[in-house]
């Protein structure tokens, strides 16, 4: 097969968002996100409800990728499709779909690492983004992971720092379910962080191994403070909200910067590539493009809409690996805990 004029569909299923995505030659054509409204009652993401939402999302989706494409399902060159790591339902339900209409269409199935593919995300081809040169650092923070991986080439990856328990996400968000935020918390944190001041408050920084991260700590500490608070003034989280989220989220920015701090010194290497849904967070980004004049690192953040979850980044996956020649057995199947 031609593998340099291809068309793509990335299928996205391993949490809480239904993905489709259409890549032609490094341009994504349509990117369509389903987010599942039903765990914000919750909390929190509720597997179960997951994987039932997915199977009610995936065709529509699918569909709606397609004709936001303008291009036919018998145009597809590949389905490109995350196999792990996430949560087994919601893999199962983007897998089975995948391997089915792979099959009927009779087109190669291409399996993907969803972390593997928040990475190489920032080789999608878009307006005014300059993608990472190898070696690079990687950083993907979101609500479900914590990771600093060392990327060598497309294909050649080694995690090396990770969170020992939450994710940096999770602190986030937990810390604002404490503080009677809504889910998610991170991004009300966020605003109200940029009203606040950020040294009003100490928070501690766990320790762990340098380029590791810990965050269920910070979580408990947060809950101390705020009874303590409230056992003297009631009101304490109303009148000091944006000066305790400026003190959190400046605890959580400069513990961030400190291990890639310790990244960057072990391995030698100063450009860093970001992505997960936490890379929005306005102090995680003022913090990277400062450190371009304070340390000389050279930092990559790319477009919201691909550090999310998304299909977008699946499909650029589907794209290297079909050049690749990294195609998938028919008999893949879902993996929870995929490693690189
Ligand atoms: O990548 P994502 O959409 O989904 C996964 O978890 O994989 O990330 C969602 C996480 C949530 O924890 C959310 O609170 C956090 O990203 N988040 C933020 C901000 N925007 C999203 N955290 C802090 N500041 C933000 N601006
Ligand atoms: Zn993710």
């Amino acid at each position: 097969m031609n593998s340099e004029n291809t068309y793509i569909l990335g299928i996205e299923s391993s949490c809480d968002d239904t993905a489709a995505a259409i890549i032609h030659n490094g341009v994504i054509l349509s990117n369509v996100v389903a987010t599942q409204k039903i765990h914000e009652e919750y909390g929190g993401v509720v597997p179960e409800l997951a994987s039932r939402a997915h199977q009610q999302n995936i065709v529509p989706v699918v569909d709606l990728a397609l004709k936001k494409a303008n291009i036919d399902k018998k145009q597809l060159s590949a389905i490109a499709f995350t196999r792990g790591p996430g949560l087994m339902g919601s893999l199962l339900v983007g897998t089975s779909f995948a391997k089915s209409l792979a099959y009927g269409l009779d087109i190669p199935l291409i399996d993907v690492n969803h972390m593997q593919a928040h990475i190489l995300a920032h080789f999608i081809k878009a307006d005014g983004q300059q993608t990472p040169n190898f070696p690079f650092l990687a950083l993907t923070i979101s609500g479900g992971h914590t990771q600093i991986v060392k990327v060598t080439s497309h294909f050649k990856m080694e995690v090396i720092g990770q969170t020992i328990d939450d994710a940096i996400g999770e602190a986030f968000d937990k810390s604002a379910k404490i503080l009677g935020l809504t889910y998610p918390g991170g991004p009300l944190v966020d605003t109200y962080a940029q009203q606040g001041d950020p040294k009003r408050f100490k928070f501690p920084k766990p320790k762990v191994k340098p380029m590791d991260f810990s965050f269920s700590g910070l979580k408990t500490a947060v809950l101390y403070f705020v009874e303590k608070q409230t056992a003297e003034n009631p009101n304490f989280v109303k009148e000091n909200m944006a000066d305790i989220c400026a003190s959190l989220q400046f605890t959580i920015v400069s513990y961030v910067i400190d291990k890639l701090k310790n990244a960057v010194k072990h391995t030698g290497i100063n450009e860093i590539a970001i992505g997960g849904g936490v890379s929005a967070n306005s102090g995680i980004r003022t913090a990277l493009k400062e450190s371009e004049q304070k340390y000389g690192w050279t930092t990559h953040i790319p477009r919201f809409e691909f550090c999310t979850d998304n299909a977008a980044m699946i499909a650029i996956v589907g794209e290297l690996k079909l050049k690749a020649g990294l195609i998938a057995d028919n008999s893949v199947i879902a993996a929870a805990r995929l490693k690189f």
